[in-house]
């Protein structure tokens, strides 16, 4: 009645009416069965009362301690008003699993506290267990909550548990009613002790005991929360030490929608002479369980879903022990932030999409990794979900760092019928929805089905797009990754972001484009994004890149899967606008392509729009162009052969626009033949010619002509493949800058412009412009002190080179992030 749930004022009420009610010395008669292994003790409390002196009577004698053991019937009272004062009671009963059966389920008070005097009651059960049978015990609601030794409890009633190694107790803790603590297991035995205060009514224990199998630690200790709460728990013997090498386990049951932290409230670690002190974690979600911790560190937080965590102790110095002793608390509480906001994705207007929500790849490390998932309808949570079009989804996030998720978006457009899908164009754009979302897009991949030999593909950027190369590498947020999806043709055609010269792409066949974000920034760049992609009239080059440079701003161009080289027997071409009044020079950033072939020809033709005039250069066995400028319009096609491997063909060029000014005329000094001779050349360039190939047939407009038998044939005989270098290497040249000035002094009569036939050129000494007139090949690369090597840049984070690579080749072990691991939106097979 009284007093049931409070604290010490109600404890008072119940004294003074319990006292009142009481009509003074009461007789009591306990009665306790033979065989029941229960002891009895009455015995005066601490502290004692010295002021009235208070006797049990028994047999009319007045004594202070009254033992009634198993079997025996006692009659007694006391000799005084309030005896709850001065005395106690303690009920012992001893259960011997070890010699028979263990009598299991719902513990009872005995004797049954309506028979026994209204004094503070203390009930023990001492359970002795062999070593491989688990104790469990099992609390009912409101279950209990751990306190600290020496704590009281709100309404007086406190459990004291305890434990044995060997012959040795260990306290496991002490216990209130009302918290999360459900089960305690442990093995060897048990003692626990019920204290119930005299003016409690409880006539029940509380608690049942079933046997488990071993646990093989010293104890395990359930906690459930049902709702948001905090538990504060602690290590056996706390604040005394954690018994030597022991291993003790909490277990969480948390409900899904809510999220545990802990954290270590007060710990002390000993020395260790073997083994490591630590606390190690099964969390739901994490891939590295257990996670394994020092006491030291920061302990996890947000996790979602059941959880358990073990305190393992060492060998202590026997010297010099030091104690291992924990506190910590675990606080349960709604998620944060982000988890109660829904989002809704609204795919039902779309086809053939998907959208997977997931983990980002981690770096295998022992880093702790909190559960991290996306609920649908606040209700399923996962740690990878995935929405598909044709529906509207809810979402939301149990997260503490959304950054640990991305996006990947998949949609596939095709188009089958030739006739309906000629001319038809579609924008690739990625949906709002996604871009509302507070985790990153990583990649939207749409992947455009094109009727085999029939049509092919033009991409078309809203913004003219810059090829990445490590020259000149994207500063973007995002990028456009375009691949083959042709199955068997492993060929990416780069990487691409707004910004650039490069007005269309075209492609023979399949692609995927896949857009591809480096940065939290992109929701701020979306707007830069934008492409459309139409079916055009079916051409045979692998892909034809439209480039209309600006002035001044160096465009760097790269072959088609320039790392691993263009695949054999396939042909690409770079159609370079030169507006009127431009001049563009077209700079080779290598001397040789390196391409050896094992069968076919691999050859370049450069060939200028308006007259069509055209130089062919095998790219197998000679030195590639040096710089050349050229006033109008020109084509630059390769053709590959198939290549010995490891001998791949890529190219990598420059363009530079200036405006054709008169202002760099040069003289330099040349010297022939070892004596000195020194010609004055005011206004006139030396430039040699260079064996050349003109176009003989008068057809052929597009790159597609000359390429149509793509790869090996070329439209001229193979014999009159330009040699290597030139036998003499005695000459020495003038070089002198801006050819374009006198450029139609060594153009042939059909205005093709001829390339200086040369062999050495000296350290050019006269003013230099964007194009260098002598190009130190290797050394002249890149304004930068960048190497040379095809390494990634480094100094650029936005896109490392070994990303968008990875890309198309997911088995690419050069980056530290698996980043397909889980995700493969280009692989070539669909
Ligand atoms: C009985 O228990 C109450 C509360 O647990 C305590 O305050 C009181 O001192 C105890 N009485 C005796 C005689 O030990
Ligand atoms: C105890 O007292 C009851 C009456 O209160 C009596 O019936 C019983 O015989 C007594 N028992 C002993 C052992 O004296
Ligand atoms: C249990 O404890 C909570 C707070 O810890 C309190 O709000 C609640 O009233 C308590 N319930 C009982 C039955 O003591
Ligand atoms: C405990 O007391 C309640 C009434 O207060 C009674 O219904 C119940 O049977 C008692 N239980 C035991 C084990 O004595
Ligand atoms: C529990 O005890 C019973 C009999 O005492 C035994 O048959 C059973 O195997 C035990 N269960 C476990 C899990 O130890
Ligand atoms: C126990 O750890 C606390 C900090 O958690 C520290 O202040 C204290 O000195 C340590 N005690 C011992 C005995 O190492
Ligand atoms: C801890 O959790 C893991 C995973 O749920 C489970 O395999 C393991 O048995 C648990 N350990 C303990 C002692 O509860
Ligand atoms: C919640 O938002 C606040 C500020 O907006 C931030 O400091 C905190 O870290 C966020 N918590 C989580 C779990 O994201
Ligand atoms: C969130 O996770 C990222 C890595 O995924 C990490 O770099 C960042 O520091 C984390 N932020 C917080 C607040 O934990
Ligand atoms: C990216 O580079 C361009 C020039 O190439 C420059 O204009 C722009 O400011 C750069 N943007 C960022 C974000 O660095
Ligand atoms: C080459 O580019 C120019 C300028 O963009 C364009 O007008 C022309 O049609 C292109 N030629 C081909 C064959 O695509
Ligand atoms: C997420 O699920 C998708 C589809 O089931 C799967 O392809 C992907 O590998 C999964 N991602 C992770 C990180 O498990």
């Amino acid at each position: 009645m009284a007093g049931q749930n409070c604290g010490a004022t109600i404890a008072l009420l119940g004294v003074l009416l319990l006292g009142a009610a009481r009509p003074g010395a009461e007789a009591s008669e306990i009665a306790l069965p033979p065989g029941s292994d229960i002891t009895v003790l009455i015995k005066p409390g601490t502290p004692a009362l010295p002021l009235k002196p208070c006797y049990i009577i028994h047999n009319k004698r007045q004594l202070t301690t009254l033992i009634i053991r198993s079997g025996e019937k006692v009659n007694f009272s006391f000799n005084c008003q309030n005896p709850e004062k001065h005395f106690v009671i303690e009920t012992q009963k001893s259960i011997d699993c070890m010699s028979g059966p263990c009598p299991f389920g719902e513990v009872a008070l005995q004797p049954s506290t309506s028979v026994l005097p209204t004094l503070n009651r203390t009930f023990i059960w001492d359970v002795r267990a062999h070593k491989s049978i688990g104790l469990e015990l099992q609390f009912s609601v409101p279950r209990l909550r751990q306190v600290a030794p020496g704590v009281s409890c709100p309404d007086g009633v406190t459990y004291t548990i305890s434990g044995r190694i060997d012959a040795t107790v260990v306290r496991i803790g002490t216990f209130c009613s009302n918290g999360t603590v459900s089960r305690i297991k442990m093995q060897e035995g048990v003692k626990m002790a019920l204290h119930l205060p005299w003016f409690h009514k409880r006539n029940f224990s509380g608690f049942s005991i079933a046997n488990r199998s071993s646990i093989k630690r010293l104890c395990i200790i359930e906690s459930v929360f049902e709702d948001e709460g905090s538990a504060t728990l602690m290590s056996a013997n706390y604040p005394d030490g954690f018994p030597e090498d022991e291993l003790m386990t909490w277990q969480f049951v948390v409900p899904p929608h809510l999220r545990a932290s802990v954290s270590f409230l007060h710990f002390n670690v000993s020395n260790c002479e073997k083994k490591e002190e630590r606390v190690e974690y099964y969390i739901p979600g994490s891939t590295t369980n257990p996670e394994v911790f020092k006491l030291g560190d920061k302990q996890p937080g947000n996790m979602a879903g059941n959880f358990n965590l073990s305190l393992q102790g060492c060998d202590q110095d026997a010297q010099n022990p030091g104690v291992l002793r924990l506190q910590f608390q675990v606080l349960v509480q709604h998620p944060q932030n982000e988890s109660n906001k829904i989002y809704v994705v609204d795919l039902s207007n779309e086809q053939a999409m998907s959208l997977t929500i997931e983990p980002r790849p981690i770096r295998l490390s022992r880093k702790f990794v909190p559960g991290c998932f996306v609920c649908l309808e606040s209700r399923t949570c996962s740690t990878n979900l995935t929405l598909t079009s044709g529906s509207k989804h809810r979402i939301s996030f149990l997260c503490d760092n959304l950054t640990r998720l991305w996006v990947n978006a998949e949609k596939t457009i095709s188009c089958m019928d030739q006739r309906y899908c000629y001319k038809r164009s579609y924008s690739l754009q990625v949906p709002g929805d996604i871009l509302q979302l507070p985790v990153q897009l990583h990649d939207f991949s749409w992947k455009v089905l094109v009727p085999k030999d029939r049509l092919s593909l033009a991409l078309l950027p809203a913004q003219k797009l810059q090829q990445h190369t490590s020259e000149k590498a994207c500063n973007t947020s995002f990028s456009y990754l375009v691949a083959s999806t042709v199955p068997g043709q492993d060929l990416y055609f780069g990487s691409f972001c707004p910004g650039g010269s490069i007005r269309q792409i075209q492609v023979k066949q399949n692609i995927s484009v896949t857009l591809r974000t480096f940065a939290p920034g992109f929701q701020q760049e979306a707007s830069r994004q934008g492409l459309t992609v139409s079916f055009i009239p079916y051409f045979k080059e692998e892909g034809v890149f439209t480039v209309t440079p600006d002035t001044k701003s160096k465009v760097y161009l790269r072959s088609p899967n320039w790392d691993q080289g263009l695949p054999s027997l396939t042909s690409v071409s770079w159609n370079i606008t030169v507006p009127s009044g431009q001049v563009a020079c077209l700079t080779f950033l290598k001397e040789r392509t390196g391409v050896v072939c094992q069968t076919g020809r691999a050859f370049m033709i450069i060939q200028e729009q308006r007259t069509r005039a055209e130089e062919v250069f095998s790219l197998e066995d000679e030195v590639l162009p040096k710089p050349s400028f050229h006033h109008h319009s020109f084509w630059v096609n390769i053709s590959n052969c198939s290549p010995v491997s490891g001998k791949q063909l890529d190219l990598f060029f420059w363009v530079l626009l200036t405006p054709r000014t008169i202002d760099l005329t040069v003289i330099v000094s040349v010297i022939v033949g070892g004596a000195a001779l020194l010609l004055v050349a005011l206004g006139l360039i030396i430039c040699l010619v260079r064996k050349k190939k003109k176009k003989t047939t008068s057809k052929g407009l597009s790159v597609g002509v000359y390429n149509g038998n793509v790869n090996t044939q070329m439209p001229m005989q193979p014999k009159k493949f330009p040699k290597g270098r030139k036998d003499s290497d005695s000459h020495e040249y003038a070089v002198i800058d801006d050819t374009m000035v006198y450029g139609h002094l060594l153009q042939d009569s059909n205005g093709s412009f001829q390339r200086p036939e040369v062999d050495t050129y000296r350290p050019f000494l006269g003013p230099m412009g964007d194009c260098p007139p002598s190009p130190p090949l290797t050394g002249s690369r890149a304004p930068t002190a960048k190497l040379t090597t095809d390494q990634p840049s480094s100094s650029v984070p936005a896109e490392s080179e070994s990303e968008p690579y990875t890309f198309s080749h997911p088995n690419n072990g050069n980056t530290d992030i698996p980043l397909l691991d889980t995700h493969k939106p280009s692989e070539p097979e669909e």
